[in-house]
């Protein structure tokens, strides 16, 4: 699974976080995401459309990598996987979850927040790691300091990251890329202002370390 991992992480610097209300919006987001260069979506399990807007997307915008975030249960992979997600992101990972996702049929970056949690991971089989809440964790600093001691991890930083903080995050070695719900806010979102969400994901597509 790493490698697969690895190349759908490689596609874009930024992964919009996105928190659905409404699965009818999906389709034609995924389009304007993916139009804009942003073709990895993560969908948070946090609202009840979650599901089918996953599903929703795997089905009809097969140039989309539409990934599952906010997976807090080992029931969830299953769900998750049969919906079509193509990855499984979680904020943070008990060892109990981590034995689940160790066996999950789909690609998984389980999220960790300090150098045991990572280590734990690493050992575990995982290399590519969510570091959540970043900002709040040690942001940039954090992941500077730690690529001496755990130079084979790679990390997708989310959580209080913006357009302003992303590049600073994106030139580091061992960051692949950053997730961020700044592309798809939530006014836009309850509006379906894709035009708005274009121009925000045409721009996060454009950062660069
Ligand atoms: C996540 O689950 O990744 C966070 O909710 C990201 O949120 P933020 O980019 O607004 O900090």
């Amino acid at each position: 699974h790493t490698d697969v991992l690895r190349d759908q992480l490689r596609l874009a610097p930024v992964i919009p976080v996105v928190t659905v209300d409404d699965a009818r919006i999906s389709i034609d987001l995924a389009h304007t995401l993916v139009r804009a260069g942003l073709p990895v979506i993560e969908i948070t399990l946090r609202t009840s459309a979650a599901l089918d807007a996953i599903s929703a997307i795997a089905k009809a915008v097969p140039e989309a990598v539409v990934a599952a975030g906010t997976v807090l249960a080992g029931s969830q992979i299953r769900e998750v996987a049969d919906a079509g997600a193509k990855f499984i992101v979680t904020p943070g990972t008990p060892v109990k979850l981590a034995e689940d996702l160790r066996e999950a049929p789909i690609p998984v970056m389980p999220g960790c927040s300090t150098v045991s949690e990572a280590m734990t991971l690493a050992d575990m089989g995982f290399s590519y790691l969510k570091f959540f809440p970043a900002a709040a964790s040690g942001g940039a600093a954090w992941l500077k300091s730690v690529n001496g001691p755990l130079p084979n991890l790679m990390f997708c930083p989310t959580g209080g990251i913006d357009r302003t903080s992303a590049p600073s995050y994106l030139s580091l070695p061992n960051v692949v890329c950053v997730g961020g719900t700044w592309i798809t806010p939530a006014e836009a979102m309850k509006k379906g202002d894709l035009a708005a969400i274009e121009r925000l994901a045409a721009d996060a597509a454009s950062l660069q370390g």
